[in-house]
């Protein structure tokens, strides 16, 4: 069976999750359901990133341990997840044992191979980036070009990565594999940074205990970012079981947003190279949801609560309003007033009207009992395409265009009805092929739109009369022209999307 390891940043502990963390851990879970209804064997993975000076100081301004803080925190990502019904098959948090000894054997190879050596750091950094700033990165001021916060000058003794013994290796990777790195942009910036010329880059802390112990010197931890890129080989057994690791990593997914790119597409892989694994993860890179122009974060006061959003448009609402309004690559406007109007044009009108109107109908014309589709409906062809799309929409990563071309198929079954007003007909031949064309359209869309509203679309099903979940289907078997079966007695039921008001 095909493997499917898929996986998002893990997220800091200083923070609450908003709805920018949602939208990783969506596009992610919303593809790990996808490839489960492919009939691979997933394994999906998120977590916390839980080291560091950023944790260390926000600990200490809420007068709590570094643990304590990160224990809280992590549980309210937990809770996150779990109230947008995520479907991780593991929660790590880098303050586990494993993922201690992950780290060190993972670091202790690179050691061993020559890629780590001392040395002498100065330079500006920005503590909420956890990242050094060269003079020509920084913004006005001697400001972090990303939090806009003046950067603090240290001086570390420490140890440098030698990252600038794999720029060949890593050109000759991302110019050689032109899918390393989706969409094709953020490739190419990454041979971008690769070509301005790589700098051996510090790896280790004295200045801070709150990390992991560099096993071959005491006196200092990892550097939070080396640590936290290692816990997706951790979770598959990196240090704890060789066999499980290389079943699961080459077939590596990392999701993320551009702000951490560098570190992922070019830090990551070169630290892999250097501990001797030759495989390398293919990674999927989102731009930043953006709250009136800017991009939501901690310092702007401009966060909004995956919670608040669930309680405006439910759990599958608010999934599906994010997922299909936001391609996954370009920077996008997050708003309230797009959301709605995506939910109440798709969900209540085109999918939740149709499928209301359908049964309603069946019940007047069909004593409530479902024809079935025509073989050589109008609709099929148009059906095909749209499947088609679908599933190349979902190969590429991109939940978007997937969900676009499912709801194509959606407005061809409306069309049809405006089309054909089997209300106004006599029962008979006529009627059933309309109906059993619509209910089929129905079928699909529910099957193919699933993975975005695991509930909803298993509520339709049950709806249209369908034993089991839409997700416990292949794609490959169902997802084909004509299987709804007819015959069953449709049981009635209130709209599946009401109709929202602004408020
Ligand atoms: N802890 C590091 C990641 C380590 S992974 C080995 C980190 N954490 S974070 O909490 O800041 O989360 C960053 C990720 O959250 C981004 O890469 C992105 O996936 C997501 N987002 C955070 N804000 C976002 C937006 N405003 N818009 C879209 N995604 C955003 O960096």
């Amino acid at each position: 069976m095909d493997r499917f390891y898929v996986t998002t940043p893990i997220y800091y502990v200083n923070d609450e999750p908003h709805i920018g963390h949602a939208f990783t851990t969506l596009n992610a879970d919303a593809v790990a359901r996808w490839h489960r209804m492919l009939g691979e064997d997933v394994f999906f993975l998120t977590g916390t990133d839980e080291h560091g000076l950023k944790i260390q100081r926000a600990a200490e301004e809420n007068g709590l341990s570094p643990l304590e803080q990160a224990d809280r925190t992590s549980v309210r990502f937990k809770e996150a997840w779990r109230s947008l019904n995520i479907s991780n098959d593991d929660f790590i948090r880098t303050t586990e044992p494993r993922h201690h000894v992950a780290v060190q054997q993972l670091l202790q190879r690179c050691y061993d191979n020559g890629y780590i050596e001392r040395g002498t750091y100065e330079g500006s950094y920005c503590v909420s980036c956890e990242a050094y700033y060269t003079d020509d990165e920084l913004g006005e001021d001697r400001t972090c070009p990303i939090h806009k916060r003046p950067v603090e000058h240290m001086v570390e003794d420490n140890y440098f990565f030698k990252l600038s013994a794999f720029e060949d290796r890593l050109t000759d990777w991302l110019t050689n594999s032109p899918d390393a790195i989706t969409p094709d942009g953020y490739r190419k910036e990454a041979l971008g940074l690769i070509r301005q010329g790589l700098e051996d880059i510090s790896i280790s802390r004295t200045s801070i205990d709150w990390g992991v112990p560099v096993p071959w010197d005491d006196g200092h931890v990892f550097y939070v970012w080396y640590d936290a890129l290692i816990n997706y080989a951790t979770a598959v057994g990196f240090g704890s079981d060789d066999a499980r690791f290389e079943q699961w990593w080459p077939a590596t997914h990392h999701m993320l947003g551009k702000d951490i790119l560098r570190f992922h597409c070019v830090y990551w892989p070169a630290m892999l190279l250097a501990a001797g694994i030759e495989d390398l993860p293919t990674y999927h890179v989102h731009g930043f949801l953006l709250v009136s122009g800017e991009k939501m974060s901690k310092t702007s006061f401009n966060k909004i609560s995956p919670t608040a959003m669930v309680e405006e448009f439910g759990v599958d609402g608010f999934r599906y309003a994010l997922l299909r309004d936001h391609s996954f690559g370009p920077d996008s406007d997050f708003s309230y007033e797009s959301m709605l109007s995506r939910y109440n044009s798709d969900l209540a009108n085109t999918f939740g009207n149709l499928l209301q109107r359908v049964t309603t109908i069946v019940g007047k014309k069909c004593g409530g009992v479902a024809p079935a589709p025509r073989v050589d409906s109008p609709v099929a062809d148009k059906a095909a395409t749209a499947i088609a799309e679908t599933i190349a929409g979902w190969a590429k990563f991109q939940a978007a265009s997937g969900l676009d071309a499912t709801w194509r198929l959606a407005r061809e079954a409306n069309e049809l009805l405006s089309e054909t007003e089997p209300w106004k007909l006599e029962p008979g031949p006529e009627v059933d092929a309309i109906l059993g064309d619509a209910l089929e359209a129905l079928r699909i869309v529910a099957l193919l739109g699933a993975p975005a509203m695991p509930e909803a679309m298993a509520a339709a099903w049950a709806r249209l009369g369908l034993p089991g979940r839409p997700e416990e289907q292949r794609i490959a078997d169902a997802a084909v022209w004509g299987q709804y079966p007819g015959g069953v007695t449709l049981p009635e039921g209130e709209p599946l999307f009401p109709r929202l008001k602004a408020t």
